[in-house]
């Protein structure tokens, strides 16, 4: 089965392996978005099929639903679920002291609601996102349409005072349009290069 995955794919599919087995069966579970998290969804269906598992899948984009549907998950709301027993996602980079980036498959909004509803948190992540200081990846954030080039400015303010190495700021775009999340918001791509304290920025942000 994992024969003809590039060594980068084989990791992700192990890591979801791994916390696939996590899942237990009657809970509620937050699945997560991106291409680690698609083979959690699809170990999942397997274990629905395979071991008669019955698990409640709440998605956090509308591409993980349609997949989680798919491989045979059922699929609710988080209005339905209320609260989750655990939610498994992926990451774009994390350093030692598990501090992380999310949101490079833009899905962000969703998946840290989901994961505040959560009892528990398991994030999955080949060793190639690990790094010394996060900053590398740009930070996304999720911002509403409305008055996007003043949020812009204000966050171009707030990085001022910033313990970051670079201050750029670029609206990620899609085939010539600004990027659309699922909530019909639009995201901005922060170019730090380097944060030197997640937590503060995190905050502040
Ligand atoms: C989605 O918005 C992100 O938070 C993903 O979890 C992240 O981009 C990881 O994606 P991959 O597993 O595809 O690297």
């Amino acid at each position: 089965m994992t024969g003809d995955l590039s060594p980068i794919d084989k990791a992700k599919y192990v890591a979801a392996k791994r916390a696939a087995d996590m899942v237990e069966d009657g809970m509620r579970v937050g699945l997560g978005t991106g291409s680690t998290a698609a083979w959690l969804v699809r170990h999942l269906g397997d274990r629905v099929r395979d071991e008669g598992l019955r698990i409640k899948g709440v998605p956090t984009s509308a591409r993980t639903a349609q997949l989680a549907r798919q491989v045979g998950i059922e699929v609710i709301t988080l209005d339905e679920a209320g609260t989750l027993n655990i939610t498994i996602d992926g990451a774009d980079e994390f350093d030692g002291n598990l501090n992380l980036i999310k949101g490079g498959g833009g899905a962000l909004l969703h998946e840290k609601i989901v994961a505040a509803a959560s009892e528990e948190v398991v994030v999955i992540a080949d060793a190639a996102k690990e790094v010394g200081m996060l900053g590398a990846f740009p930070l996304p954030i999720e911002v509403i349409p409305f008055g996007w080039t003043t949020t812009q400015m204000l966050v171009e303010e707030l990085l001022v005072s910033a313990d970051v190495m670079g201050r750029r700021i670029t609206l990620r775009m899609n085939s010539g349009q600004p990027f659309v999340t699922d909530e019909g918001n639009h995201i901005l791509d922060l170019h730090l290069s380097r944060i030197g304290n997640a937590r503060q920025l995190s905050m502040a942000l």
